[in-house]
């Protein structure tokens, strides 16, 4: 299995704060964005992971995460010109993918909550044993905002919709897809929607109407978060701080999750808490490392 961050785009939403920066760069509390869904892909064992951020972008990236030694990854770049639509990740990322599934996470996309990993596990093993798709709905106020999948009275998921005007449920489809082998030739034969681009939910669409797509739904007491605006972004970090605070942990720490993976050994744990100085997550690193934490 494979993996795909996308983290381009252009953020105007965010300006000024994203003029010079990437937005998957923006500190999000205490570490940067990309670490969240970074993290995602690592629970979901995931360790052959391609970047895909600006041209402007990217060299920022690779100066932060480098080959991902430190996290036991294989990180890899490229770039996508233009914002010319999710599902293009997949044809960027053709080449990386090859005969493998592959799963596309958003790079503003934050998902915490208990059981993540078996959730995850499950999408891995539709992908790639039973050649079908994943992705999760979540229930939410807005769901104009979102794409959008439809159930019918037993549950099963008949539509998927992106951003109507006039949804047919309160379900968003979060920024998470787990797709099986052949995915970038699916998407070569999609054309790019009404406001020009090749749409992701179109891609999802083309996995319901084969009857290759599940859908998951992360319950309420699920946090799955974007951060698309001021407000949104503001909010992710006040929920990350108020959770590390109450519990003394840290949220989606790439180093502690592949040190706990057995990734990496207790010498790299220890020289990456070293590269972080004396900053509450390297401290965090350097405890984790000490086997103080039980839980
Ligand atoms: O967050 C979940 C939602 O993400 C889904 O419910 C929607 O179906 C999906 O289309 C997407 O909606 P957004 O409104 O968040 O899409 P947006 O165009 O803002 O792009 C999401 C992120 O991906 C954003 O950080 C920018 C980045 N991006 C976007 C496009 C279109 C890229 O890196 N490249 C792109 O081509």
């Amino acid at each position: 299995m494979k993996g795909i961050i996308l983290a381009g785009g252009t953020g105007t939403r965010l300006y000024p704060l994203t003029m010079v920066t990437s937005k998957q760069l923006l500190p999000v509390y205490d570490k940067p964005m990309i670490y969240y869904p970074l993290s995602t892909l690592m629970l979901a064992d995931i360790k052959d992971i391609l970047i895909i951020s600006t041209p402007d972008d990217i060299e920022r990236f690779k100066q932060l995460l480098g080959n991902g030694k430190q996290f036991g990854l294989n990180l890899s770049y490229a770039v996508q010109p233009n914002p010319d639509g999710l599902a293009q990740a997949f044809l960027i990322g053709k080449e990386f993918i090859k005969d493998d599934a592959c799963a596309l996470i958003l790079g503003d996309n934050i998902f915490y909550g208990n059981g993540f990993r078996g959730i995850l596990k499950k999408a891995l093993k539709n992908a790639e044993q039973n050649h079908t798709a994943s992705v999760f709905g979540y229930y939410v106020n807005e769901p104009g905002r979102y794409g959008i999948v439809e159930f019918d009275k037993d549950k099963n998921a008949v539509s998927v919709e992106e951003k109507p005007k006039n949804p047919k449920s309160n379900y968003a489809i979060t920024g998470l897809y787990f797709c099986p082998s052949g995915v970038s030739k699916i998407v070569e034969q999609l054309t790019p929607s009404d406001r020009g681009e090749l749409e992701i939910t179109s891609l999802m669409d083309m996995y319901l109407s084969q009857q290759r797509l599940n859908v998951s739904v992360l319950g309420r007491g699920f946090a799955w978060l974007d951060m698309g605006t001021i407000d949104s972004l503001y909010d992710a970090g006040s929920f990350v701080r108020m959770i590390e605070k109450r519990q003394g942990i840290q949220i989606s720490a790439p180093e502690e999750i592949a040190y706990r993976n057995g990734w990496i050994d207790k010498a790299s744990l220890i020289d990456s808490a070293k590269k972080y100085g004396n900053s509450p997550y390297g401290k965090h690193l350097m405890t984790v490392a000490s086997g103080k934490l039980k839980y």
